[in-house]
């Protein structure tokens, strides 16, 4: 907690820190972006004012915990991206995580990695969560590989449940129990694939 309060959670490559007004006009570039919401199902332009109402919300949800993820190793912190727990139950100990790397430059530097470890870490140590969950489309291959990697296990299919980019996709369920995560650390410590 006291790591949380010093202003983020700190990787060797990335810090989560919290969203602020002054990120609106990136994270709405990204939105807008069709490279970078290849694997988002959005139909439709996202104005100023939409993207000003989202992040309002989004910050002041009790049932959220958003971060932006910025680049830790430039010289000068650089946000590349946003990364979430979601519909966070309280009773049930379990939330939904969501990622986007919104510059696709920054895309496989292991950024995307170190973000879920470190919100995954604090969805169990800090939230004290029993499971976190995720939903992925089946051609993701790289946010699929990302997620195995760390744990997370194929939970179920919704076939043909989403129509992205004219074509009918499969979305894919994951999710990381406690002790999945415990079980895929040494695993990573040691460089090996899961
Ligand atoms: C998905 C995403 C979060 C991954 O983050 P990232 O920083 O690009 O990924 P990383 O470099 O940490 O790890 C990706 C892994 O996938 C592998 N990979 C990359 N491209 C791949 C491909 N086409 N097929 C299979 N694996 C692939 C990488 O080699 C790496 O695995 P490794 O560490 O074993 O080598 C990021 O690319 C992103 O935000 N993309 C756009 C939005 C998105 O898809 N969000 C997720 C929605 S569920």
């Amino acid at each position: 907690m006291a790591e949380l309060r010093r202003g983020g959670l700190l990787g060797t490559k990335v810090r989560l820190r919290a969203l602020e007004r002054a990120d609106l006009e990136q994270l709405r570039a990204w939105v807008n972006d069709p490279e970078v919401m290849r694997f988002s199902n959005t139909l439709r332009p996202i104005s100023d004012v939409e993207q000003a109402r989202w992040l309002e919300a989004a910050v002041s949800s009790a049932h959220a915990v958003w971060f932006g993820i910025e680049d830790a190793r430039r010289g000068q912190p650089t946000l590349v991206g946003t990364c979430c727990l979601v519909d966070i139950d309280g009773v049930g100990r379990k939330a939904e995580l969501r990622i986007r790397i919104g510059d696709p430059d920054a895309w496989g530097g292991g950024l995307g990695t170190e973000a879920c470890q470190l919100l995954v870490r604090h969805a169990f140590d800090a939230l004290n969560l029993e499971r976190v969950w995720l939903r992925v489309f089946d051609h993701n291959a790289r946010a699929l590989r990302l997620y195995q990697k760390l744990g997370f296990v194929v939970e179920g299919t919704l076939r043909r449940h989403d129509f992205v980019d004219g074509a009918w996709r499969d979305t894919v369920l994951l999710g990381l129990l406690r002790e999945d995560a415990v079980r895929a650390a040494p695993a990573r410590a040691r460089g090996r694939r899961a």
